[in-house]
């Protein structure tokens, strides 16, 4: 065994950010008791997201070590934002020379660095691998299939990816069954978001703290969701239909106001529109909420965990334990079938589901084992 390891983590954009925090804390208690080998661990933020609500309120809210590097990199088209990703990592490693980088999830900044690092003769560990919605129009679904291809340590949160990947050729040693380090993030912050006042400063509670009304939850950020008018204008009639009925609040997401505005689109009043929030506001609000439509890969897992009907607003997933086990809905993009599952749902028909394998707060935990052992 080395007697000591380092290990570059990288983010970049805001999934990103609930994976790394579990992880940096394992390592960081592997080290306090003094096991071996030692990690030596850094942060590169790659800069992909970068406002403050996309972006440093994650850093303060989940505790994450400050990043030993910032890129700054910024939006851009997809080739120039990978392309100058790269050009930047490259000499941090060359500087830093680490045993392994560690990249998680599907974001541009996970391929860009995974692919920099391999080219160096740097080990790579994807957290997160093996999913696959088998949609290759989807960004996301290259960036899974090609980080995983070259990569050395794969963690995976749900069986089906160890079949996906076994498909694609990887071998079975490379995998490793850990659990899923943002159900981590979410056990291990409930109690501090409980104390958020988010609901209160939405009018959605009285003073005493409990909610007075019941209301959705709506986050939309899809390129193949919003970009396109059409689709767009439908989700949001149905969601405004659905708003007659309660409250549905909806952090929106950059992309996702610029699209609303030069579209002009007109939304029911009861829709609230805020700017996007924080992780303990975020899970404050779902926790209470009656219901959640989404086109984020995250929400669908977190929502799974604690119970909460989730509609997705996609053709597919790359977690289908959510919906086999978990209370994930598959909706699409179609006006009456989003408005025919939530009158479900507010009418009261819907299914609790069951929390999956090894989504239990630890697999940050089982990772680090591994990782001394490889
Ligand atoms: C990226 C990920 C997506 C993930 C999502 C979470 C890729 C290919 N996509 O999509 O998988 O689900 O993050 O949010 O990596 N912008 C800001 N401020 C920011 C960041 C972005 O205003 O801090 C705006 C910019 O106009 C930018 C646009 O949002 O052009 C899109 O950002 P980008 O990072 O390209 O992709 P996301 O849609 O956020």
């Amino acid at each position: 065994m080395k007697e000591q390891l380092k290990i570059i983590s990288v983010v970049g954009a805001r999934p990103n950010f609930m994976k790394i925090a579990p992880i940096a804390r394992a390592i960081e208690e592997h080290n306090r008791k003094g096991n071996q080998p030692e990690m030596v661990s850094l942060i590169v933020h790659t800069g992909q997201h970068y406002d403050e609500k996309m972006s440093k309120l994650f850093f303060d809210d989940l505790g994450i070590p400050k990043p030993d590097y910032n890129l700054e990199v910024g939006s851009g088209s997809h080739a120039c934002q990978t392309a100058e990703i790269m050009k930047r990592f490259e000499p941090v490693l060359q500087d830093e020379a680490p045993d392994y980088i560690l990249v998680v999830g599907d974001v541009n900044s996970t391929i860009a660095c995974a692919l920099v690092a391999k080219k160096l003769g740097i080990k790579v560990i994807h957290v997160e691998a093996g999913l696959r919605s088998f949609d290759r129009t989807m960004p996301e679904e290259i960036n899974r299939i090609l980080t995983d291809a070259i990569s050395d340590v794969l963690f995976i949160t749900e069986p089906s990816a160890e079949k996906n990947l076994r498909d694609e050729g990887i071998p079975k040693e490379k995998i490793h069954f850990v659990g899923n380090v943002m159900i981590d993030t979410l056990l291990q912050h409930k109690a501090k978001a409980e104390k958020s006042t988010v609901l209160q400063e939405l009018g959605l509670t009285e003073n005493s703290g409990s909610p007075v009304r019941p209301y959705a939850v709506l986050t939309l950020h899809r390129p193949s969701n919003v970009d396109n008018h059409a689709i767009l204008s439908d989700i949001l009639a149905a969601v405004s239909e659905i708003s007659d009925r309660m409250v549905v609040v909806f952090p929106v997401h950059p992309r996702t106001l610029n699209q609303i505005k030069k579209t002009n689109i007109r939304l029911n009043a009861q829709v609230k529109l805020i700017d996007p929030l924080g992780y303990l506001d975020f899970m404050k609000l779902v926790f209470h909420s009656r219901f959640v439509m989404s086109d984020s890969g995250g929400i669908q897992e977190e929502t799974t965990v604690l119970g909460i009907p989730c509609l997705t607003l996609r053709m597919n997933t790359e977690r289908p334990v959510t919906v086999e086990q978990g209370t994930n809905i598959m909706v699409g993009v179609d006006k009456s079938r989003i408005l025919e599952e939530s009158l479900k749902i507010i009418d009261g028909r819907c299914r609790k589901g069951s929390r999956p394998e090894l989504w239990d707060g630890n697999a940050a935990h089982r990772m680090v084992e591994i990782l001394r052992a490889v």
